[in-house]
This record gives C-alpha cells, structure tokens and sequence, in this order.
C-alpha cells in the first residue's frame, strides 16, 4: 500500500534539499523554524464585530479561491455561489474563459439564475424576465420596456467581478482588481506544482462551525499540538514540533515529517529521497489551504461569516487527476478522507469551538503564539500588514 502510494507521488516543489537539509538538522538537535518574537493578539480580534467588518472589506479586495475549474467542465456551463456574502454566477465562456457576475437582477434585485449550477448561454431572471446574456452580462431583454423609457439597457448590464483561471483554481476579487501573478508572487510556482489544471473534483464538503476563521485556519497550519490534540491519531505517523516554515513573502508553507523519518535520522539512517516522508501545508493568503496527499490534493478555504465573528464555513475538496481515478484510487481517498473527518470534527473542530466560545466570554484577554507557532503567527501578522497596505483601519 504504501509503495503504491509512493509510486504515484509527485514532489511538491516546497520540498527542495534545503527544506530537507533544515529538517534533518530541526529532527537531530530538537529545533524547530521560529519567529523573531512571540505575538500577543487581542481575544477580540476573534469576536469583535467591528473587527469583523474590516476584515470582510480587506477580503472583499484580495484574490480569493471561489472554485476549481472542474466545476465548469464545458463552455456554457455555469455555477453559482456566495462568496463572502456576495451571490456569484461564474460562467465558461464560448471561448473556454471564465467571466463572473453579481447575480443580482439590475430590475429589482432578484437572483437572476437559482440553480447551484447547469448550462445556458441566456439568463432570465425568474422574478420579471429580465434576460441577460452569457458572455458578458448584457441585458437583453426587458418586458415592458416602454414602462422604463428614456431606457439605456447598457447600463443595465450584470456587474462583473474579477475573475481568473490560474493553476486550476478560481480566483476572484469581490471589489477591484488585482494582478494574480504579482499576488501569489513566490508562491506562483508552487501552486503551479499541484497540477490542479489537470485534476477533477473527487469529493466537496461543506462544514458550517461556531469558530472564527482564523482559528480553523491556525488549526490547520499549527506544528505543535499534533502531540496532543491528536494523541492516538494523527500523532501516529506525524512528528510534533519539528517544522520547517517556508516564506513566501505574503504566503508560506509549514511542512513537517513522518514520525517513521524522524526516528530514522535520530538512529543516523541514510534515508534516500527523503521528500516521500514530509507533509506540507500551502498557506495562500488569506484563506486557503493547499495540501499534498499521497494521490491527491486537498483544499480548503475558509470563509468568515457575513454577519457573525464568531461563525466560519470551512469548504474541503480533494482534487486528482482525471487519468489516476481508479477504484483503487477512490477506496484510497474514502480511507483518507474517513482519517482526516475524524481528526477535523472529532479533535480540531472542537478544541477550536472551545476556544471561540472561551475568547468571546473573556474578550478582554488576548491569546498568545510562541516563537515556535511561526504559522499561526503568520495569518495575524500578514493581516495587520495587508490592513495597513489596503488603508483600513481595523480599529476604527
Ligand atoms: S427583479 Fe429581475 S426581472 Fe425583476
Ligand atoms: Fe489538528
């Protein structure tokens, strides 16, 4: 099994002889990457409806993963969704492009196409017909017209959203526009790495939790509680507390090894292609995650509610690639997702709730990251600085 699993993997860039060589050192000497300090961060940057608000405005205005491609197989085809509060209806264009609008009827309001997805190259809004066209929102139609006159049905168009096809994904941004390439800078190649162009939705999950979005976001980038929160599980076949963090600048990536490999260095085994025993996390500011299984690649993003800081919706999906989609394969990744389910809504989702639920009783407090906790310290860092960078006050 394992060398099956061995044979179908592919390295992920993040993993050069560098990250190996710094591993290797961490395992041997009991070290780990850290940051220059420790962070304090306020309990109410967790519960802070004003804070919130900001936070929503500066995610309004950065590229963020709507979809995969997948989702849109053909040209014509279309898929609707809320992305951080707003309605999306994203189309392939005839061309193979994808476009994106607000679904918002120009009339009065209405969401102009209802089905999560489907195929149409016209949209009417089910409310008054009003009809739209595919390619690039124009209004078409519009009964009674002459009860609207003087009537310019250009400016009636469906509003357009930022939208880009890169490595796979979907990428928006809800107000403005910005350059992916320069965005993802150093990262760019790594997510390129994934491979997700040539992959397919295997599995979509959807999970609503009472647990600000950062918090599931550290749970998933945090290099130390392995030992603990998933004693017995997880803890199984991962080494605690010894990570090596990539910087990507606004982006990064933890990456930490299989027990199996730390015990083989501290026996001063020679261990060849060393990157098969590693796990990395991808973080892309500011809310996925992109993560290397054996078969295939998992992604999460998560989204803060629009209304309440104490409320996220986390979206799981493994991809694979379309050749590889054997019955081996699909028992393969129903066994993965069966581990991490159990790891997610059996030991992290939980210990997080608490601490929402403890941090919104006390929101005088703050919480505090070790030198240690470099992701974690990441997310809040990187959030203060995009603030600043973007003119937003989160204080204000
Ligand atoms: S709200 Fe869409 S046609 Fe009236
Ligand atoms: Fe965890």
């Amino acid at each position: 099994m394992q060398e099956a699993a061995q044979a179908t993997r592919e390295r992920p860039s993040q993993v050069d002889e560098q990250v190996v060589n710094r591993m290797i050192d961490h395992l041997r000497g009991n070290t780990t990457d850290m940051a220059g300090s420790e962070l304090r961060i306020p309990a109410s940057r967790f519960t802070s409806e004003r804070y919130a608000a900001a936070e929503r405005a500066l995610l309004g205005r950065l590229p963020v993963v709507a979809g995969h491609g997948s989702e849109l197989p053909a040209p014509g085809t279309f898929i609707t969704r809320s992305v951080l509060g707003s309605p999306l209806l994203i189309v392939r264009k005839a061309d193979g492009a994808v476009a994106a609008y607000l679904n918002i009827c120009r009339h009065r309001g209405a969401q102009v196409e209802t089905e999560p997805f489907g195929a149409k190259s016209l949209f009417m809004c089910p409310y008054h017909g009003w009809s739209y066209e595919r390619e690039q929102g124009r209004l078409l139609a519009v009964p009674f017209e002459e009860m609207f006159k003087p009537f310019d049905k250009s400016c009636n168009n469906l509003r357009q959203v930022d939208v880009e096809e890169r490595h796979g994904l979907i990428w928006v941004v809800l107000e403005g526009a910005k350059d992916l390439t320069s965005w993802l800078g150093a990262a760019d190649r790594h997510v390129a790495s994934f491979g997700m162009q040539k992959s397919e939705l295997y599995l979509d999950k959807t999970f609503d939790l009472k647990i600000n979005w950062k918090l599931v976001l550290e749970g998933a980038i945090d290099g130390s509680h392995v030992q603990f929160l998933h004693q017995g599980t997880v803890s199984n076949f991962i080494q605690n507390n010894a990570c090596v963090w990539g910087d990507y600048g606004r982006h990064g990536s933890l990456i930490m090894a299989r027990k199996k490999f730390a015990l083989k260095v501290r026996e001063g085994e020679e261990i060849e292609s060393a990157w098969r025993s590693f796990s990395s996390n991808l973080y892309i500011f500011p809310n996925t995650m992109i993560m290397a299984a054996p078969d295939h690649v998992e992604l999460w993003t998560v989204w803060p509610s629009a209304k309440d800081p104490s409320r996220s919706t986390v979206s799981i999906r493994f991809l694979i690639h379309s050749d590889k989609l054997d019955q081996r394969m699909r028992d393969r990744m129903n066994m993965s997702w069966e581990i991490l389910e159990n790891a997610a809504l059996n030991e992290d989702f939980p210990a997080e709730e608490g601490i929402q639920a403890n941090l919104a009783a006390q929101p005088g407090t703050s919480v505090l990251y070790g030198r240690h906790e470099i992701g974690c310290q990441h997310i809040h860092r990187q959030l203060a600085s995009e603030f600043a960078d973007h003119g937003i006050d989160p204080d204000a």
